[in-house]
């Protein structure tokens, strides 16, 4: 009788232990406040920009307002600089739980679930605006349940600023110009297949070589967000800015999918508004600063210009004919914004 009664005990405590461990080890003991489950958490996210970065921005716009919205039950600590590594090492952690959440670009999603492609159709969206509301169009939320699959929730898009082109000394005023110039492009395929359709050769270096690079003349120009220029002082190797806002350039935000499908409904609620809060709050505030931003590296002495989107339509029609058909849900999503 005593050994049955050990048993069921045993079997009550693991339970117990099995029912507390269930949102995996970020799930601290209970505070035992008025929340809808009283659990607590203390969340890590993980992204490459430096402070000054609008990413890092959201990220901190993000943890006040899930403190806010949970009475402080969920904590987040931000791991700005790429402080835990390349981005195919935060998303091979945030796969595996070590980091809950990412803000990991566009570009490196796509080589891991390639329909992410579809973010960089040229000249798809007239302004940020339209690509903040792209994002909640059917095509972009199924792209987002590509990561599934991987362990991975896909939670959400945020937008710092749209590419533009900069010239270290040739001032390129048609996309013929670019024949033969050495760009830097980050390493994605779509990025870079848009350029290399110009007669323009690329190099995907990481941003840490891209200054010394241009000093050099190992590269003649590159793709870049009106932000990264300013922070890293590009101004000061290039002489030419082309403000063509040919792409978006979007952070997908996500999260480890059991601590996410280990959360209750509410504390899910939380995390998506507190995340839609923060996409807010950056395109807001990034739509304002295009002006200032033109301004402060005109005032760096660099030459900024534009350059008429209709003289890249062939460019355009190129990459709708090569990307599209690669994936039906490629096809969906240019069809849902050229239309
Ligand atoms: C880039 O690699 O071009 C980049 C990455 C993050 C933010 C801005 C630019």
């Amino acid at each position: 009788m005593k050994k049955r009664l050990n048993v069921v005990l045993a079997l009550f405590l693991a339970l117990i232990l099995l029912t507390s461990c269930s949102s995996g080890a970020k799930d601290l003991a209970s505070s035992g406040d008025a929340s809808a489950d009283g659990k607590t958490y203390k969340f890590k996210l993980a992204h490459i920009t430096p402070p000054s970065h609008m990413w890092h921005k959201a990220a901190e716009k993000f943890k006040e307002e899930l403190s806010k919205r949970s009475d402080g039950r969920i904590e987040l600590e931000i791991y700005p600089s790429s402080q835990l590594g390349s981005e195919a090492d935060m998303m091979q952690q945030i796969e595996s739980g070590s980091v809950d959440f990412g803000f990991i670009t566009a570009a490196y999603t796509s080589s891991r679930s390639p329909s992410f492609a579809a973010w960089f159709a040229p000249y798809a969206f007239k302004d940020l605006e339209a690509a903040h509301a792209a994002r909640e169009s059917e095509p972009a939320k199924k792209i987002l349940a590509t990561l599934d699959e991987q362990g991975i929730t896909g939670l959400d898009y945020l937008f710092a600023g749209q590419r533009v082109m900069l010239f270290k000394d040739k001032h390129v005023k048609k996309p013929e110009d670019m024949k033969g110039l050495k760009l830097r492009v980050t390493p994605s395929p779509p990025m870079q297949d848009f350029y290399k359709s110009t007669g323009a050769s690329t190099e995907g270096l990481p941003l840490p070589e891209v200054y010394s690079a241009v000093q050099t003349g190992v590269i003649d120009g590159m793709d870049m967000d009106l932000d990264a220029a300013i922070t890293n002082k590009y101004y000061e190797v290039a002489k030419y800015g082309a403000v063509t806002n040919h792409m978006v350039w979007p952070a997908v935000a996500m999260v480890n999918k059991s601590t996410f499908e280990g959360m209750s409904e509410e504390d899910q609620k939380i995390v998506r508004e507190s995340l839609k809060a923060a996409a807010d709050y950056a395109v807001e505030t990034r739509s304002g600063q295009e002006e200032e931003f033109r301004k402060e590296l005109a005032d760096n002495g660099m030459e900024i210009y534009d350059i008429d989107p209709e003289l890249f339509k062939p460019y355009i029609e190129e990459f709708d004919k090569k990307y599209g058909p690669t994936d039906p849900l490629i096809q969906e999503f240019i069809d849902s914004v050229r239309k």
